[in-house]
């Protein structure tokens, strides 16, 4: 018999068809709160479920399950919504979706990136709006990318993607991370424990760790004043991470040349106050957005979902 399990999300066609290939799966049409997940999962007597990072696995929500659940296993790399402790207590595996997402969070690292140094935002408005005046040869300037340094803050898989993708730049890369890296993952680049003493470095920055405890509002006014006048920020890592009140006094003073952003304190609800600054190139939290990868992503899960019950330790287990 094919085990219960639940897709209580609109998955991409092909995840779906590999699911009901492989499981009794249930697909959702759309997003389902946690109090309809917990439901059907009584109803179907689920032993997997794959989650979305809005459907958040809290403690409490944890404690309604049934116990038929073993595995919960979120389609991102990221895992704030999991409570993995609440989790190990009750045996349930956590899972996540590393390294499938690697290279395209890291490209859109860089399309913020370079669009931000180069206006992209505002010269797509200038299009838009039928172009029609040549401009001089002093206005509309952007900031060179080549050349400049890119200080990266979490040097973890994907981070390293973005040095990669930067060093086709010719940028100079510094990074933060708990680790130095060794030299066949560093790359010459130049490592730092302590953020504040990085900061300094960073023409660029870009956040690139987990949104956890202990990366919380890791850039706040403090952390913004140490930069380099005219630096840029780039986000695709959690909003959690910053401030978003203290970033937006950096862009407001002009500390900040421009900042590309990804992720945001409150999503979907993002701050509308930072729309209003036209040298912040915005996107809706779609690092992982291609039909390849949501693909992988989907796969990904699902693989963890079968070894989990085949009585495994699934390969991406977060206990
Ligand atoms: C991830 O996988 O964590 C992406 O940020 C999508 O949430």
């Amino acid at each position: 018999m094919r085990a219960s399990i639940l897709l209580p999300y609109r998955a991409p066609e092909n995840v779906a068809k590999l699911a009901t290939e492989r499981f009794d799966a249930f697909i959702a049409d759309r997003e389902l709160t946690i109090d309809e997940i917990i439901t059907l999962a009584h109803e179907r007597k689920a032993r997997g479920i794959v989650v979305v990072p809005k459907q958040r696995m809290s403690n409490e929500a944890l404690a309604q399950l049934p116990d038929s659940v073993k595995i919960i296993a979120t389609s991102s790399v990221g895992f704030d919504h999991l409570d993995i402790e609440a989790a190990k207590a009750r045996g349930i595996f956590l899972t996540n979706t590393p390294d499938v997402l690697t290279e395209c969070t890291a490209d859109l690292a860089m399309l913020l990136l370079i669009n931000a140094c180069r206006r992209g935002r505002e010269y797509l408005q200038i299009m838009e709006s039928g172009w029609r005046r040549t401009f001089s040869q002093s206005e509309m300037l952007g900031i060179k990318v080549s050349g400049k340094t890119l200080g990266i803050y979490g040097m973890g898989r994907i981070g390293q993607a973005v040095a990669d993708r930067a060093r086709g730049f010719g940028m100079k890369i510094v990074y933060c991370n708990r680790k130095r890296l060794p030299p066949e993952l560093e790359k010459g680049a130049t490592y730092f424990s302590d953020l504040n003493a990085m900061l300094p470095h960073c023409q660029i920055l870009s956040l690139n760790a987990p949104g956890t405890a202990a990366t919380k509002h890791i850039m706040h006014d403090g952390a913004f004043a140490l930069l380099p006048d005219n630096a840029v920020f780039i986000n695709v890592a959690r909003g959690s991470l910053v401030d978003e009140e203290a970033l937006i006094r950096a862009l407001q003073s002009k500390k900040l040349f421009a900042a590309g952003l990804d992720v945001f304190e409150n999503e979907p609800d993002y701050n509308l106050r930072l729309k209003e600054f036209h040298n912040v190139f915005l996107t809706p939290h779609m690092g992982s957005a291609t039909q390849e990868t949501r693909d992988a992503m989907g796969y990904r899960a699902l693989e963890n979902i079968e070894q989990a019950l085949k009585g495994q330790r699934p390969q991406d287990s977060l206990w």
